[in-house]
């Protein structure tokens, strides 16, 4: 659209926004569960590691891309690159990755608000039954679940950068912190909940191996939500007085600090419902964990507190998986409309309605690939699996691609845009960063190791999930 770019109006705002991405459905399960289950505190540390090593120096070539081209990823590839061919395909690689990320993405946040919507009208018990997950997501009551988060979606992005993004990011962001605390408060007070905290914690060194090296990497990366266009737009929404590496700083740090707190309420409510829980044997899968495991820990909790209790409890869980998935549901589909917007000069409104429908579409089908329709259910088969339509999408966006991205845009800051070019946008507004160590890390490690390990991992997944071969043994 023509005019003034719209912009984040104060740098919380942007800080609140981009970990309001960042802090998303992994965080609050998929990392307290993987940690325990591969090392605890060794975990932690290589995870911290990767953070900062890895991901850290990827975010600031994200935002700095975005924020000196002010456009979406792809108008960003294309005018830093003196319009290249195939830098253009990288572009897309940026808007296609994240709007089939939203769509699977969108169907979990939905079942998440179902849940949400059952345990308040009092059907805890009901959710507990580990059948009812399978029942549940092939009811037709999803659409109308649906109907509901594409609503809260529209009303948030309609609004705007500033007033849309923004003002529910300082909402919902520190309600969420808030809700962490209270729980991880309230569990800690349970039996045996030490238990958990000490599973969660001590480090179990001979746990690491080269796939769970692999795993905690490409858990950070998601985590941060790099690869999916995401920061490069947001960055596109800030002005060339903000602080790119603080700001960046801020976001990682924040978005670990939930991740590891989380593992304060998962672990020790694991524990106090059952005090010689084998963590191994726990699901590794987010899914699982979210809407069989626990509902069933909550309603064990009416011994203590009662029914409205324990169903308070989980109620206030519930809210906040669904704030932090719909702040990053937010800025994932924000992305693909940016693109509209910047590339076919369209207005926010429709942008938001064309790319809608074409997400509902898609969502629709993969929420009938649970069963409904066995078309959908068996869609292809690879290393000796059947795939649904909905794992396809899961496996190819979010599993395979992210690492590519992430590569691609490495080697486009440094050998397209120019190493000069990069380190000038990072200084721009960044005081302390100017001849930092950090600084002289960044400028060598986004040109050499990093890309090399991402493409690494990227080689990996594809030998892993479509051939069934791991590269490291
Ligand atoms: N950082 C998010 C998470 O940990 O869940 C990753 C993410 C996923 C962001 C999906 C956005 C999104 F739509």
């Amino acid at each position: 659209m023509s005019g003034a770019r719209e912009q984040f109006g104060s740098r919380i705002g942007f800080i609140l926004a981009a970990a309001g991405s960042a802090v998303g459905i992994g965080n609050l399960v998929g990392f307290p569960v993987g940690a325990a289950k591969n090392g605890g505190g060794a975990f932690l540390l290589m995870y911290a590691i990767f953070v900062v090593a890895i991901c850290l120096p990827v975010m600031l070539a994200e935002m700095s891309v975005g924020r000196h081209a002010r456009k979406d990823p792809l108008g960003a590839y294309r005018d830093l690159s003196n319009n290249a061919t195939h830098w253009k395909l990288a572009g897309w690689l940026s808007i296609i990755t994240p709007f089939m990320i939203a769509v699977f993405y969108l169907v979990i946040t939905v079942w998440i608000f179902g849940y949400l919507y059952e345990i308040i009208t009092g059907d805890l018990d009901i959710l507990a039954n580990p059948d009812t997950f399978g029942t549940f997501i092939n009811s037709e009551k999803i659409f109308v679940y649906m109907a509901g988060v594409v609503a809260v979606v529209y009303l948030i992005l309609q609004g705007g950068v500033k007033e849309g993004i923004e003002k529910a990011a300082k909402l919902l962001m520190p309600t969420l912190f808030i809700m962490l605390l209270l729980l991880v408060g309230f569990v800690l007070m349970q039996d045996n909940a030490m238990k958990g905290v000490e599973f969660y914690l001590v480090p179990d060194f001979s746990k690491i191996n080269a796939s769970v090296i692999n795993g905690a990497l490409s858990q950070a990366f998601f985590s941060l939500s790099l690869g999916m266009g995401i920061m490069i737009t947001y960055g596109s929404y800030i002005d060339k007085r903000a602080d790119v590496p603080g700001s960046a700083k801020l976001v990682a740090l924040t978005d670990t600090a939930v991740a590891f707190t989380a593992g304060l309420m998962i672990l020790p409510a694991i524990f106090s419902f059952d005090p010689n829980t084998n963590p191994d044997e726990l699901s590794e899968s987010s899914i699982g964990m979210i809407f069989t495991f626990l509902p069933k820990i909550f309603l064990a909790l009416q011994d203590s507190i009662g029914y409205v209790g324990a169903s308070i409890v989980a109620a206030i869980f519930f809210l906040q998986v669904f704030f932090a998935a719909i702040t990053s549901l937010v800025s994932i589909f924000e992305v693909p409309v940016a693109a509209l917007m910047d590339e076919k000069d369209m207005g926010r409104k429709p942008a938001l309605f064309v790319l809608g429908v074409l997400m509902v579409v898609l969502a629709v089908l993969c929420a009938l690939s649970f069963g409904y329709n066995a078309f959908l259910t068996e869609f292809v088969s690879y290393a000796g699996a059947k795939k649904s339509f909905f794992d396809v999408v899961y496996d190819v966006f979010y599993d395979t691609i992210l690492p590519l991205n992430g590569f691609l845009i490495c080697i486009f800051v440094i050998y397209r845009w120019k190493k000069h070019n990069f380190n000038k946008a990072l200084d721009e507004g960044a005081e302390n960063y100017k001849g930092s160590f950090f600084e002289k890390y960044v400028d060598v490690s986004v040109g050499t190791f990093i890309p090399v390990i991402l493409l690494l991992v990227f080689i990996n997944t594809v030998a892993v999930k479509y051939f069934g071969h791991s590269l490291f043994g």
